[in-house]
């Protein structure tokens, strides 16, 4: 059997934001070979799988992965190899075993995902497969649907949060192409806005720089004003609002949370969970948005169903923090109709299996599907392919600049193609 894993070797590289991650590399008996690299996230969901760093002040501010390279080199390998590649949930088993914790603290969820992926990447190469089609058989169920269509992409072009060098509490400003819209058409939109966008900033002395995600990061009056902005590039442009292109934000509401309650630059005084929920409605009403992701913090149950309830029908209400790509989370939100979409991030629950297993139960639930990169990447495009694979409906990866969102992006087109020819 030359699908057999012959070696896996991990090291460390950097990502997006100048910080350590791991890369991996798995090759098999047959002399094919795969590689994954890990993104981190910067707004980090308390309940994510844990990201272990080795905490030595004296390399890269404690953020080093030499440990989490140790583990997949020397602990990992070591009994991943012999087994067979194509039997991706046996390999992925064979690793939450030997790590034995719910939340992956002992080896990393970053070591365990890296050789996940890897095996995964190595195994398509074997089978002369695109890896999208690849991954597509692996998903099985959870891909109830066939490949038909690339997922549409929701650009974040304007950064706020803890990813913007400006002053915005929202984490994210997003447009929206229709999805009745081709991806590559879907693509130049967002391209288009985002370059009126920065004539808009350029003019009102507004730019700030780009963000971690390639949005632009402002400083504004208010988080309204950055809806605002938005419209104003959607005018400058010849696509029409609520036909063409429509508007989305990520709260990241846990990241501005205080005990008293919710603080933003829009409202004088702490708004309770009540309040900070009619002020998005308020939002809503203005610009008719398409979805909400984390519009409320992680713990704040009730707060979802409400909010879910009471606009549900109209805007897609996605768990990030809250759900965390986990099972248990999302069964819970299922159940307590927490909200109606799932974003998911291979490294917050660990490995491929796991997050398959989670589109899964999204899929039957019919809880909607954004696969998501985190905010400091790699130029990776493993997701890019895992997004056709599963059928998403939509894919987050950031502004349509900066080299590791864009090599999404590129590689979105270049499966479209593929799929075109077909
Ligand atoms: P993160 O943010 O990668 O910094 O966690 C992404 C998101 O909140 O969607
Ligand atoms: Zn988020």
């Amino acid at each position: 059997m030359d699908s057999k894993i012959y070696s896996i070797s991990a090291r460390e590289i950097l990502d997006s934001r100048g910080n350590p991650t791991i890369e991996t590399t798995v090759m098999l008996t047959s002399g094919y070979r795969g590689t994954a690299s890990v993104p981190s996230g910067a707004s980090v969901g308390k309940y994510e799988a844990v990201e272990l760093r080795d905490k030595d002040e004296n390399r890269y501010n404690g953020m080093g992965v030499l440990a989490a390279v140790a583990n997949v080199n020397a602990v990992i390998a070591p009994k991943l190899v012999g087994s067979d590649a194509l039997d991706q949930k046996k390999a992925d088993k064979i690793m939450i075993a030997l790590d034995g914790t719910a939340n992956k603290s002992k080896l990393g969820a970053n070591s365990i995902v890296s050789v996940s992926l890897a095996v995964a990447a190595a195994a398509a190469s074997h089978t002369k497969l695109p890896l999208y089609r690849y991954l597509n058989g692996l998903a099985g169920e959870a891909a109830l649907t066939k490949i038909e269509r690339i997922p549409t992409p929701l650009f974040n072009i304007i950064n706020g949060g803890k990813h913007g060098a400006g002053n915005l509490n929202f984490q994210e400003f997003m447009v929206i192409p229709a999805s009745n819209k081709r991806f590559s058409e879907a693509l130049r939109i967002g391209v288009e806005l985002y370059h009126h966008l920065k004539q808009i900033l350029s003019y009102r002395n507004a730019i700030h720089s780009v963000g971690d995600e390639g949005g632009f990061a402002p400083n504004l009056f208010t988080n309204l004003e950055a809806l605002e902005l938005l419209m104003e590039a959607v005018k400058a442009t010849k696509y029409h609002f609520g036909t063409d292109v429509f508007f989305g934000m990520d709260i990241a509401a846990s990241q501005f949370k205080t005990p008293g309650g919710y603080r933003i630059k829009d409202k004088p005084q702490l708004l309770s969970g009540r309040q900070f929920i009619d002020y998005l409605k308020e939002l809503n009403s203005k610009y008719r948005l398409l979805l909400l992701e984390d519009p409320l913090e992680e713990d704040d149950w009730v707060g979802w169903a409400t909010l879910t309830r009471e606009v549900g029908k109209e805007i897609l209400v996605v768990g990030d923090d809250l759900l965390v790509t986990n099972r248990e989370r999302l069964m819970r939100a299922i159940a307590e109709k927490a909200c109606n979409a799932i974003l998911l991030k291979p490294n917050q629950i660990g490995s491929l299996t796991e997050f398959l297993d989670v589109v899964a139960l999204a899929r039957k639930n019919d809880i909607k599907c954004v696969v998501s990169h985190r905010s400091g990447e790699t130029n990776d495009t493993f997701i890019a392919d895992l997004a056709v694979a599963v059928a998403a409906e939509y894919v987050k990866f950031g502004a349509p600049a900066r080299g590791e969102r864009v090599a999404k992006y590129n590689r979105l087109l270049q499966i479209e193609k593929e799929l075109s020819a077909q």
